[in-house]
């Protein structure tokens, strides 16, 4: 056979090498022609293509270029008077073709590295790669996201942002949830808060103005009481959302907190950030306010133990996109749409019911739901069960619907697993510090009275004329439950731990 290669190319170590890089080229070519002409594109395929087989190659090269250095090494061993440096001249044919054949070699190489580096860059930052890759370990926050108003919000502009620096610490920490994934050692569910997750100022605020929230915004919640007729109960809210700026108005309203001029700290005793004995508030003129829970005793020194936060928009939507809903809320939504018949007895429930038993697996929990509706229309409302066969089949089909969007089992996560910290119906939220019972050194208190985050539009039941005002009436719970819903928690029957 002719040798092209100048000898100290042919050792076994270089063509060992050679035959890696070889073959590892060429395959990632051919996945790469594959990938264009695929309708849909595979993630687990993205990942051989531009992470595992780009480090085959390398692996390749490096054997190469170790076998000629060592084939080197001997020879001068060999030889004390021998070059150090490999001769190549031109006018031999064999060096002029092996110097050409290393030199396109190693510039199509480079150019193919480049690109291929450029590809697993873009591709670690697409939403295929954060969502489906760890896909069990990611697929409760991944389904939850694409049911939320951010479904079109790239995972990385929240958890990553723009510029190098975090681009850099976010790789980091993902190669080491890489190997936690591979070897199994994730916690479950994902722990929050995310300790590193980029200041806000820097994520939502690229998008989302805070200067800019000023009106007032209607919700009208529907709601169906746990009785036979699954009596509704209809509430307005207005939410008083504005807050931001200064210059352009009014900055009362709830993102006061987040006016640029207004600093609120907080210090918390649980990595949860549930239990608040301590916050300060500081206006613009440098005067503080520090706010004691009178609930929560702690003597100075051992607060000074714990972290304290500056309030920004994760303290209070610390769940934009990734809501795992309480099946009251879910049911209730879906009950309003139409989509599960109300005048089904007791439907509402039976369906939360359903919902909250604690099943261990997917499909065990849809058949248990579609079973356990079924039997309870069959054993007490027997000529139900045949006459609105229809109905019934529709609303278990929307209640497996809430179960898919909002219940992982195989990750242990679910609505209870996970605080929400916007409201104060599910989870402490607001309350956590407006709880009535955080009072300044001057006696101000951050007040729990129902009109001042939201005034209360209206409450009716259905069959009832509407009380209503729009300078907000007085609350009544739905169900008698004495003065409890003014001096416990909401979230003490809401979600009972
Ligand atoms: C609108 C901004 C936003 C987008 C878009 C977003 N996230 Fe999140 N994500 C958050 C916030 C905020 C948290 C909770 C942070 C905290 O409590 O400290 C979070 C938490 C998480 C967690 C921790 C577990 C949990 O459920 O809290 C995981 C995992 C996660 N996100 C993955 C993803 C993936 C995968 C995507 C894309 C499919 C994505 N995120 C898109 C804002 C976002
Ligand atoms: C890339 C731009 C972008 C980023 C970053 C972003 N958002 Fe949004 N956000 C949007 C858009 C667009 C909507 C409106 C979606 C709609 O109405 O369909 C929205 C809607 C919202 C809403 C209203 C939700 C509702 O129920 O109507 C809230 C609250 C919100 N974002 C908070 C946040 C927070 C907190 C962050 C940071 C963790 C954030 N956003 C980051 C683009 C963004
Ligand atoms: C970490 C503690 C904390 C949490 C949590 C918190 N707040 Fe506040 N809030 C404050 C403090 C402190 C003030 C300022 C009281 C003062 O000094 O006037 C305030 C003031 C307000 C005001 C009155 C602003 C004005 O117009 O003067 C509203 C409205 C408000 N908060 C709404 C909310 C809502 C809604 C939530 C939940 C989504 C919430 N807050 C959660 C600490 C908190
Ligand atoms: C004190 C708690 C609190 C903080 C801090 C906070 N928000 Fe809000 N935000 C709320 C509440 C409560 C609402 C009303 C929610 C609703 O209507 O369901 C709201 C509504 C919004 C909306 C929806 C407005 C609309 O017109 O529908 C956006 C967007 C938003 N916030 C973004 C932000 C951003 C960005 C930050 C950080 C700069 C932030 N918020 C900080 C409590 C807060
Ligand atoms: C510190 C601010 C604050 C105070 C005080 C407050 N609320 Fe709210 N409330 C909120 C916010 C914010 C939401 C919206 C939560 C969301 O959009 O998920 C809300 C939502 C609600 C809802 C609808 C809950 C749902 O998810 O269907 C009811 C009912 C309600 N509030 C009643 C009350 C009553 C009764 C009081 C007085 C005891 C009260 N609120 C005091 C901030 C407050
Ligand atoms: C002493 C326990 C208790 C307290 C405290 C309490 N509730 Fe309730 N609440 C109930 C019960 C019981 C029901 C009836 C549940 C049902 O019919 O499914 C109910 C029903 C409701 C409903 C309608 C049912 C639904 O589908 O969600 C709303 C809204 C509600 N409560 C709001 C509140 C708010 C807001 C607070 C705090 C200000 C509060 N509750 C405090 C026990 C309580």
């Amino acid at each position: 056979m002719k040798r092209i290669f100048p000898p100290s190319f042919y050792n076994l170590v270089t063509l060992i090498g050679a035959a890696v890089a070889g073959v590892s080229l060429a395959l990632i070519a051919f996945l790469i022609i594959l990938e264009m002409f695929a309708t849909q594109s595979k993630p687990y395929m993205g990942i051989l293509t531009f992470v595992i087989l780009p480090m085959v190659l390398f692996v390749g090269i490096i054997l190469i270029a170790f076998g000629i250095i060592r084939e080197h090494r001997r020879e001068r061993l060999g030889k004390p008077h021998g070059l150090h440096l490999p001769q190549i001249d031109l006018n031999n044919p064999h060096h002029r073709a092996a110097f050409t054949l290393f030199s396109i070699g190693t510039i199509a190489l480079l150019a193919f590295s480049a690109f291929g580096s450029f590809k697993a860059y873009e591709y670690t930052d697409s939403d295929q790669f954060c969502g489906e890759i760890c896909h069990k370990v990611m697929e409760p926050e991944y389904t939850a996201y694409q049911y939320s108003p951010h479904a079109r919000v790239g995972c990385v502009q929240c958890h990553i942002g723009s510029g190098a620096d975090w681009f850099v610490r976010a790789k980091i920490s993902g190669s080491y949830q890489v190997y936690a994934v591979l070897f199994n050692k994730y916690p479950k569910p994902i722990p929050t808060p995310i300790e590193n997750l980029r200041p806000a100022q820097q994520t939502c605020e690229q998008c989302h103005w805070p200067k800019h929230f000023f009106s007032e915004k209607k919700h009208v919640n529907t709601y169906y009481i746990s009785d036979e007729q699954n009596t509704k109960w209809t509430l307005n809210l207005l939410m008083k959302i504005g807050g931001g700026n200064i210059e352009a108005g009014p900055t009362s309203g709830i993102h006061w907190h987040m006016n640029i001029a207004h600093e609120v700290s907080y210090a918390a005793l649980d990595t949860q950030r549930q239990v608040i004995p301590w916050v300060r508030s500081k206006s613009p003129d440098g005067k503080e306010t520090i706010y004691r829970s009178t609930d929560i005793t702690i003597s100075d020194d051992s607060l000074k133990k714990f972290l304290v936060r500056r309030m920004d928009c994760i303290d209070c939507h610390n769940r934009p996109t990734h809501i795992y809903h309480p099946p009251a809320r879910s049911v209730n939504h879906i009950m309003s749409l139409g989509w599960i018949d109300s005048k089904l007895p007791n439907i509402k429930s039976i369906s939360v019911n359903a919902l909250e038993n604690p099943y261990v697996s997917r499909q065990g929990a849809l058949d248990s739901i579609k079973l356990s509706i079924n039997e309870y229309y069959q054993q007490n409302y027997a000529d139900i069960a045949l006459s609105k066969k229809v109905k019934i089949d529709s609303a278990i089909a929307e209640v497996q619907k809430i179960y898919n969007r909002n219940y992982f089992p195989a990750m242990k996560v679910n609505w209870k697993n996970f605080n929400d910290n916007l409201g104060h119906l599910y989870y402490l939220g607001c309350f956590r510090c407006h709880d009535g019972k955080h009072i300044s050194n001057e006696g101000k208190v951050l007040s729990k009275d129902c009109n001042v985050c939201h005034t209360i539009l209206s409450q009716q039941f259905e069959q009832d004329t509407p009380q209503l005002s729009l300078n907000g009436i007085d609350y009544k719970h739905p169900v008698d439950v004495g003065d409890a819903w003014k001096e416990t928690n909401c979230s003490d029957c809401h979600n009972p731990k």
